[in-house]
């Protein structure tokens, strides 16, 4: 593992492990937020990770942004210029390469490097570098200082927080920009209007820009304060110098000239720009110049609905301008988070336990929490944003969310269903609060199956309508929108072939990008079974269960027995209407494809054949019989992985590792797991492998060190063999602390190829007291159940490779095609 030596966390964890204590003084210290921000210019790894200040499933995000791309969340580890430290950002994203949001940045000034009006406020003018090693972060704060000794903090709440600027100097007034017009894109539309009022040392501003995924804008309002109320100790200390503090703006057509208007001109007015419907390049902002002190507190608040309710948000979350306690109570909140996870911090291996912690902050983080921010409509449920989106967060954000977190995934699920309740369609994407483009399916479908099999007995305890939520889902598997990019599924093609056909003109005049059609057919198959799990616990009509069955089972239409690959038989391939097979190499868009494909979003499909073949999380016995039975389906594994198809930073492949289980062989998923983790995930700022795409790749990080995987819309997780000698995990809905105690925990088994004689294999498990029938799966009930979980480990291959998933029917994780769930 690659250790960092970018904040003072390490140093405190070493010391906590050196010295043998049995508990570091708490757990937001052994959060390293700074994992997964290396550029990702150059191949880089680029995990886009926010590292900036923010309470759990915060609205504002506050942190600096950089002038280099990509810049996803605005921040990048390295020598690159700073140009503002700005209100709200995305978390691990893809995406538009110059960022989401970066909104309403600020950027402090020496006072003696300039005079009000000839002030370097533009974005490119006032850039400037950061001196070396002076970025830290901890959950709920963030630090900077530029070369020229402005130190920068900030902390925050849900929809506000304060920015306190550090001057090497106070005998001039320093200055602070505040800046409209150059959110992360530098998209500005106009539609916007910013105010300063010298008197009341208030600074209200909106402003249209372009959301960092999909095709559409939106507004957003922020909100400053410069003068802090008479109530606190930081009066006197700050004082604007009204004749050299004001506005400047260009016209709508250029960045220059810039106009500067002090607040005691006669002609001192707003700034606005009527809506232009395009980028203009418009530099804009205000300029305050403040003196009295060396150090500058700004408190902010925002809002997506009006500058009153930001100005109101600030007032409300924070009265007192008391940066320790706001910063204490935001350190609180993280720790209230991080306690569901209990670990022996001082007997456990000091990178796991770091790389835990910090993944399970940023598995809280997003989606963000914008209740009572919705633009669109009135509210009586919770309302979050930033879904971006479900293709990536369905298969391990959500069930981490649901063992530890129900409460808050309740308000997320309410969040999903009252989408549907609005537009007709559970959402899939979105960014910016404005709908993001579909991947795959809707795997909005997959979240709510999911909760309906594991709360659907507390749902009205949670105040989730179960009615409305199947109806969701019926509607959304039956219903196609009239652009099935943004929402929903192509049902007119789905419910005809019973997979998705290429090169077919729907004669419903419904569109959409119509490619990825394999992989499209895979998602939907998922989506489907979602809705055949929910009708089933909810006790719907069997014919709906039988319906749902069915078409969870039309996987199967595309697999082409024909193709072949490296000696392997048979790959999801595309189809044509009439049944005719339309292949792609399976190695396409593998990350040793040999020529060049269109994957993602283009024409060819979301994945490679080879890694999305298996993706069919609900029936995975259909596909060991179609890869030619157990030997094959192992050799074929041990193939994808040895010949280079594995991609570790894209999802359909995050079970990959776990699939072993379902040819009756958990040592060597025990062994995989360990293969994907030490070879792909470290401390370091590169230790993401590829975006972590609103922490899905933190989640299945977490998961596989709990030594779990969970299967989409049921209740079983696989297990295996944990990274850590035990756990607790807490679920305070149903008040159970579950606690796992590996006997017979091997520190040697924490490497990507055990020694032999490493003790990394299940024996046994015993589940409050009873020993468990699988070795390879266990049930959620068992698992929020509270007692005692026992998984028994021991270093004989042989024996386990003998002992399989054990004895017994229910040996073998369930598959939908061999009469499982
Ligand atoms: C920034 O770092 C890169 C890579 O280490 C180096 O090539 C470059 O010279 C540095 N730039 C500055 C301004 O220090
Ligand atoms: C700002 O002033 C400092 C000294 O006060 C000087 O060293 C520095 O070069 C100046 N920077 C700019 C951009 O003028
Ligand atoms: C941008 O927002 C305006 C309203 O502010 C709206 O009329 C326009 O349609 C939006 N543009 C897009 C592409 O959504
Ligand atoms: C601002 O006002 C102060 C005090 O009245 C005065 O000394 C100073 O010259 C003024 N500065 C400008 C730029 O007008
Ligand atoms: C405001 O008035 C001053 C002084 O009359 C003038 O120089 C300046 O151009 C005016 N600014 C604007 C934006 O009209
Ligand atoms: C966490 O620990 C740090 C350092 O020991 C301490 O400053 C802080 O107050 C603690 N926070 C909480 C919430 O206990
Ligand atoms: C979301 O915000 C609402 C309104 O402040 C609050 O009641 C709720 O607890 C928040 N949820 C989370 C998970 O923070
Ligand atoms: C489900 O598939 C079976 C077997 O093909 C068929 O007999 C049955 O009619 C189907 N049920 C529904 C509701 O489509
Ligand atoms: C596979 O190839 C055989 C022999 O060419 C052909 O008869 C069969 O139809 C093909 N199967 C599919 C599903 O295309
Ligand atoms: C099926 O359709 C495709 C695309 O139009 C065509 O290339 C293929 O020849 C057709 N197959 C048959 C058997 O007609
Ligand atoms: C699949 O799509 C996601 C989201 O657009 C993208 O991040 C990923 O790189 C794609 N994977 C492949 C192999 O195309
Ligand atoms: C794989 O092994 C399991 C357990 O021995 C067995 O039940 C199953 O039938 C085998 N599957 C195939 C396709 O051989």
């Amino acid at each position: 593992m690659v250790p960092t030596a970018s904040n003072t966390t390490r140093s405190l964890l070493v010391v906590f492990a050196a010295v043998g204590v049995v508990q570091a003084a708490n757990l937001t210290s052994l959060v390293n937020l700074f994992i997964g921000t290396a550029s990702g210019a150059n191949g880089g790894s680029g995990g886009n990770a926010f590292p900036g200040a923010a309470i759990p499933h915060a609205m504002a995000k506050v942190g600096i942004d950089v002038n280099e791309t990509p810049r996803q969340a605005g921040y990048i580890h390295d020598n690159s210029t700073v140009t503002g430290i700005s209100l709200m950002h995305d978390e691990g994203t893809g995406g538009n390469t110059a960022g989401g949001y970066g909104l309403f940045p600020l950027f402090p000034l020496l006072g003696s490097n300039c005079t009000f009006s000839d002030c370097p406020v533009g974005i490119n003018q006032r850039q400037a570098l950061r001196a070396a090693n002076t970025d830290a972060a901890s959950p709920g704060y963030f630090t900077t200082t530029l070369v020229n000794g402005i130190k920068f903090e900030t902390t925050s709440t849900r929809r506000a927080g304060l920015i306190r600027f550090t001057y090497p100097s106070s005998t001039t007034p320093n200055h602070v920009v505040v800046d409209l017009t150059d959110d992360l894109q530098r998209s500005f539309q106009g539609n916007g209007r910013l105010t300063f009022d010298s008197t009341s040392g208030r600074v209200e501003l909106f402003g249209t820009y372009f959301q960092s995924y999909g095709e559409s804008n939106y507004t957003a309002y922020g909100c400053y304060d410069f003068t802090p109320p008479s109530s606190s100790p930081l009066v006197g200390t700050q004082k604007i110098v009204a004749n050299s503090s004001g506005t400047y703006q260009s016209p709508a057509t250029a960045a220059t000239p810039l106009t500067f208007t002090p607040s005691t001109a006669a002609n001192f007015s707003a700034i606005s720009y009527a809506f232009a419907g395009a980028t203009i390049p418009a530099q804009a902002g205000a300029l305050i110049s403040l003196q009295g002190g060396d150090s500058v507190t700004v408190r902010f608040g925002i809002s997506m609905i009006s500058t009153a309710q930001a100005c109101a948000n600030a007032e409300s979350e924070v009265p007192s301008w008391d940066f320790d306690a706001v910063r204490a109570a935001s350190e609180g909140e993280w720790e209230s988070v991080l306690e569901k996870v209990q670990v022996n911090v001082a007997k456990e291996n000091a990178n796991v336990v770091e790389l835990l912690y910090s993944s399970l902050y940023r598995s809280h983080l997003v989606p963000a929490n914008l209740t009572d921010e919705n633009p669109y409509w009135d509210n009586t449920f919770p309302f979050y944003d930033a879904l971006f989106c479900s293709w990536d967060t369905f298969r391990t954000v959500h069930p981490f969310l649901s063992l530890v977190s129900p409460r808050e995934w309740a308000g997320i699920v309410n969040t999903y269903v009252d989408g549907w309740r609005h537009t007709g369609f559970i959402p899939e994407c979105r960014a910016n609060t404005k709908p993001g483009f579909v991947q795959g399916g809707d795997d909005g479908m997959p979240i709510l199956g999911d909760f309906a099999v594991k709360y659907a007995a507390h749902a009205s305890a949670l105040g989730v309508p179960l009615d409305d939520l199947y109806q969701a889902l019926v509607d959304t598997a039956e219903n196609t929108p009239d652009d099935w990019y943004t929402v929903g599924r192509q049902n007119t093609a789905w419910t005809t072939f019973d997979y998705i056909p290429t090169a077919w003109v729907d004669p419903s005049g419904k569109t959409g990008l119509p490619t990825r059609e394999a992989s499209r057919t895979l998602e939907y198959a998922v989506g489907d079974f979602a809705v055949r799990q929910a009708a089933k616990v909810l006790n719907k009509p069997a014919s709906d269960i039988e319906k749902y069955t069915n078409r969870s089972m039309g996987f199967r239409n595309i697999w082409d027995p024909n193709q072949t690959s490296d000696g392997f038989n048979g790959f999801m391939q595309k189809r044509f209407a009439n049944g005719t097979f339309d292949p792609t190499p399976p190695n396409a868009c593998s990350p040793v494809d040999p020529v060049s494909h269109s994957c993602a979003r283009g024409t060819d499909n979301n994945a490679s054949s080879w890694e999305y073949s298996f993706f069919v999380p609900h029936s995975m016995a259909t596909m060991v019989n179609l890869m030619g039975g157990n030997e094959t389906f192992i050799s074929r594994l041990d193939h994808y992985y040895s010949a280079g198809y594995f991609l570790a930073g894209n999802e359909p492949g995050f079970q990959t590792p776990w699939l072993y289980h379902y040819a009756n062989r958990p040592d060597l998923s025990a062994l995989r797991v360990r293969d994907v983790v030490f070879n792909n995930f470290n401390t370091g700022v590169g230790g993401i492998p590829g975006n972590d795409d609103s922490a899905a790749m933190a989640a299945l990080l977490l998961f596989h060190i709990l030594g779990m995987y969970p299967v989409p819309a049921s209740k079983q997780l696989l297990i295996g063999s944990p990274l850590v000698s035990g756990f607790k995990l807490t679920n305070d809905l149903l008040g159970t602390t579950t606690s796992f105690v590996v006997d017979g925990f091997d520190p040697n088994g924490l490497a990507a190829a055990p020694p032999s004689g490493s003790a990394v294999f299940v024996k046994q498990i015993t589940i409050r007291g009873k020993p468990s029938e699988s070795l390879c799966w266990i049930d959620f009930d068992d698992v929020v159940g509270g007692g005692e979980i026992v998984i028994t480990v021991d270093a004989d291959q042989a024996a386990a490779q003998a002992r399989g998933c054990g004895s017994g029917s229910k040996a073998l994780p369930d598959s939908l095609g061999t009469g499982g769930f």
